[in-house]
């Protein structure tokens, strides 16, 4: 069933575990996530980036894809369909082409204009019964060293004047592969939630350590965003079966290879979070 986070997300918040949500790439990965999610009887995010979308084809056929896989496959677990990292027209576009979220991600403007985009996009979305998620601080790349933790002003007042459902506050987390550890802020992210009482997500999932997700879901965060972990469990995949099978070229076979390595990172993710329905 394609539905918005909002129900999701508020029994994260409520049962102290968080939701995945996981980037889908293409057709295969959308089907591995589904089945593996539906499995396990979690609900789940399916993010899509507007470069995501841009090579699948666009926001519409990425969402009849997920809408038909949720129908052909039988998909019962409740599943959203969110923009990741979008702008306002990704997704004015997004929820018109039949997405259930969208994230939109005014940060790297000052705070005024980030409130102003945010709230255009908060009452477009809100009136369609969509969810939307905000970006306050800057969530970059690991390699970024400067801005890596949200002004806390700004997140009260991206909560308070937007209306938004869930935040994502830049707390020294960063997207791709840390290059050392995370100087995560439990400070900041303690003074957020005394602030703030709608669910806040935690992006650049990948590469955190096991004891920090456990602290970070004990701190508030309900939702988190894996894309890089999936891909590196993708390609071990497909890398080993390419070594020990090098007369196959049926694209099917090659392509699906990384299908093992991505359901125990799922499995393993899912176990860390204590995702439940
Ligand atoms: P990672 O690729 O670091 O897991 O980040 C994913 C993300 O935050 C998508 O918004």
């Amino acid at each position: 069933m394609l539905v918005n986070f909002i129900d999701m997300l508020n029994k994260a918040k409520e049962g102290n575990y968080a939701i995945p949500h996981f980037n889908i790439n293409n057709l295969e990965w959308t089907k591995i996530i589904l089945e593996k999610c539906e499995d396990l009887k979690i609900p789940v995010i399916l993010g899509v980036s507007s470069s995501a979308s841009k090579y699948m084809g666009g926001w519409f056929v990425c969402s009849n894809m997920v809408g038909s896989l949720i129908k052909e496959m039988n998909i019962t677990i409740p599943v959203c369909l969110h923009v990741d990292h979008g702008t306002k027209e990704d997704c004015i576009n997004a929820i018109n082409n039949g997405f259930t979220s969208v994230m939109i991600d005014a940060s790297k403007y000052k705070i005024d204009e980030n409130i102003k985009i945010t709230k255009e996009v908060v009452e477009y979305a809100h009136q369609r019964g969509i969810s939307v998620e905000a970006e306050v601080g800057s969530i970059g790349l690991t390699t970024d060293s400067e801005n890596i933790y949200a002004d806390i002003n700004d997140c009260i007042r991206l909560y308070k004047e937007t209306g938004i459902d869930a935040l994502a506050p830049a707390i020294g987390n960063a997207h791709g592969i840390y290059l050392e550890k995370p100087r995560l802020n439990y400070e900041l992210l303690d003074e957020i939630k005394r602030e703030i009482s709608i669910p806040l997500v935690l992006h650049g999932g990948s590469g955190i350590s096991h004891e920090d997700f456990e602290k970070l879901i004990k701190h508030g965060i309900s939702k988190v965003n894996i894309n890089t972990d999936l891909q590196i469990a993708w390609k071990k995949g497909l890398t080993n079966f390419l070594e020990n099978n090098k007369e196959v070229y049926d694209p099917r076979k090659i392509i699906l290879s990384g299908k093992e390595e991505m359901n125990k990172k799922i499995e393993e993710l899912v176990n860390l979070f204590n995702t439940k329905m």
